[in-house]
């Protein structure tokens, strides 16, 4: 392999890519650093190689339609290097990378290594990250995508510990439109401790790839709080815990003792832990939770210690929304600045479909919120369609936004369509 002197090359004029300084490196590309020369923001740039450029683009489109969620790694930009003039100014493993996939620079490093480092993660602790990654999967179904390597590996984590989900490229796009049915898949894909049974089993049907996604997280949730995985490969032939497994769901017995009991360690799992992840492991696809119902699981809206994290419960989010809704009402009634709007109660959310203006087909499904415009952290419907350009068909939502909407809706909460988590301010507000 070539190297220069130099390892860093310019794409677009304008985004500085560092191969030497290297982040990672998996089957679809080689991770480095960047840097947006204009705004001076740090990037990450994932380089492909002429084979695994369709991968790289195909990486890109998902990431685009993923994009605008907090715990989703941002998409920046995708740069196809048509000629790539600069051959050799890169020393890193892709010389010349026939693509440049922008993305933002997660700081904190990934779950796994967190995992390594620290070892097993208290219920409280994991609640939280957990939240955020099942909020995160959620978001990517709301629009049509299946991630399919859902892996500690690929929860990327800020210097908050607020979780960033990436890597997409095995990512399938399962619908186009909310109102359609999700696509059934049948390539075999994922990682050995992660895939869910059915991608793999010898009698291959389609699978559903939103529920191998549910598998897949509550293989990390076990994992976090166990340290250990439940299974090598949940396949009945490739590891001998899945026969007792198999067992145990049979009987309506609980998956997780046993995996404890075979590993000779007491389960130290508290029951609202258990009965989730017994839930979300169990190998009938078409029984297994939702992620719906993961998300209204009694462990993750049980109430947390205030002072024990940023994160809080779905539950918590919401009924502070209502709350704080039904202080802006008397509030702005005593001072008569109630605004005209939508007969729905203040904080009641309402459901619209969303089409981004931008990105052609893609759509996601919102909650809006009545709350009053001077809240701390509250943003206008004209903030939010001035600010962000590709929300413009926003104020043309389906008829539940009220006319008039620009004051009639003064303040925005967004929840994935799942309805599990409502959250307020700028940063939260689609
Ligand atoms: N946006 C990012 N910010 C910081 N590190 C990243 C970012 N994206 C990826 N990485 C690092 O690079 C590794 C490989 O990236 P990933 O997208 O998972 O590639 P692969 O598909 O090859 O597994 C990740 O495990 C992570 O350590
Ligand atoms: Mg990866």
């Amino acid at each position: 392999m070539r190297r220069s002197k130099r390892s860093s090359m310019l794409v677009r004029e304008r985004y500085r890519v560092h191969a030497a300084k290297y982040l990672g490196h998996g089957s679809q590309g080689t991770v480095c650093r960047a840097l947006d020369e204009i705004s001076g923001v740090p990037l990450a740039a994932k380089l492909f190689s002429a084979a695994q450029a369709k991968a790289g683009a195909h990486e890109a489109e998902v990431l685009r339609r993923v994009d605008g969620c907090e715990l989703v790694t941002a998409y920046v930009d995708f740069c196809e290097l048509v000629k790539p003039s600069e051959d050799g100014e890169v020393s890193g493993v892709v010389l010349p990378p026939a693509s440049v996939l922008l993305m933002e620079f997660v700081t904190g490093g990934d779950l796994l290594a967190r995992l390594l480092a620290g070892g097993a993660v208290a219920e409280l602790s994991a609640r939280s990250v957990f939240a955020d990654l099942a909020c995160a999967i959620a978001h990517c179904h709301s629009r049509g995508i299946a991630h399919r390597d859902v892996k500690l590996e690929n929860v990327l984590l800020d210097m908050d510990g607020r979780v960033k989900l990436a890597d997409f490229g095995l990512a399938a796009i399962v619908r186009t439109r909310l109102d359609e049915a999700e696509r059934l898949l049948l390539d075999r894909c994922g990682s050995k401790a992660y895939v869910a049974p059915e991608v793999i089993a010898s009698s291959a049907q389609p699978y559903v790839g939103s529920a191998v996604d549910v598998w897949a997280a509550g293989v990390c949730l076990f994992a976090m709080v166990a340290a250990f995985f439940p299974f090598d490969i949940a396949c009945p032939q490739r590891d001998w815990r899945v026969p007792h497994v198999l067992a145990a769901q049979a009987h309506g017995d609980s998956s997780c003792l046993v995996l404890f009991a075979l590993a000779q360690r007491p389960c130290p799992f508290s029951q609202p832990l258990l009965d989730l992840l017994d839930r979300m492991l169990l190998f009938d696809a078409r029984a297994r939770a939702s992620l719906d119902e993961v998300l209204r699981s009694a462990w993750l809206q049980a109430l947390t210690d205030p002072d024990a994290g940023a994160w809080r419960a779905p539950n918590d989010a919401a009924s502070e929304l209502a709350s704080d809704a039904a202080a802006a009402t008397a509030e702005a009634q005593a001072s008569e600045t109630c605004v005209s709007g939508p007969q729905e109660e203040l904080g009641a959310p309402v459901e619209v479909i969303v089409l981004d203006d931008t990105a052609g087909d893609v759509f996601r499904s919102v909650s809006l919120s009545r709350l009053d415009a001077d809240q701390p952290g509250a943003t206008t419907f004209d903030d939010v369609v001035t600010d962000a350009d590709v929300y413009r068909s926003l104020a043309l939502a389906v008829g539940l936004v009220p006319s008039g909407v620009s004051k009639a809706v003064p303040a925005l909460c967004r929840m994935p369509a799942c309805n599990g988590w409502a959250a307020l301010g700028r940063d939260h507000v689609l």
